[in-house]
């Protein structure tokens, strides 16, 4: 008989500033809650351009650069952190592809955006992005 082995992590979700403004925070929430992951870290806040900057430093060079940076500064997002077992990889799931076209009814992005550019959500893509990033928008540290 095979044991499923815990692997308890922890991953970074940013509600965007297009999540904001159409009131989506609940909805998000809820798809978290109802996986009953652990809520480590919450905060609404507006993001500077260093820290956008630095946030999205592997697509620096990319065509789409500057207008993601400008798009993620030009309203509050809810920065996150939730704990749980395989979370980042079940959360890529539950989010859903970049690209509205590709991404599955019933996940975030499939059920709420119609722009690659204003797709709702952000999540890690790995345990070293969340790593860096919980570090970058969560400095001074998490609950428990
Ligand atoms: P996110 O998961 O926050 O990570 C990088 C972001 O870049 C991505 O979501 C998209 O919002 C954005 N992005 C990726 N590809 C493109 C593209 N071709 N044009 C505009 N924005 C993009």
């Amino acid at each position: 008989m095979s044991e499923e082995k815990s692997k308890i992590e922890r991953t970074f979700v940013a509600i965007k500033p297009d999540g904001t403004k159409r009131k989506l925070v609940n909805k998000v929430i809820e798809k978290f809650e109802n996986l009953n992951f652990d809520l480590k870290g919450l905060k609404l806040m507006t993001v500077t351009r260093e820290l956008a900057e630095k946030h999205y430093g592997e697509h620096k060079g990319k065509p789409f650069f500057d207008g993601l940076v400008d798009y993620i500064i030009s309203g509050p997002i809810v920065a996150m952190a939730w704990e749980g077992n395989s979370i980042i990889e079940i959360t890529r799931k539950v989010v859903g592809a970049t690209d509205p076209v590709k991404a599955a009814p019933g996940t975030i992005r499939g059920d709420f955006a119609i722009s690659i550019a204003e797709n709702i959500i952000h999540a890690s893509d790995s345990p070293e992005s969340s790593k860096r990033e919980l570090e970058l928008f969560f400095p001074e540290g998490l609950q428990g």
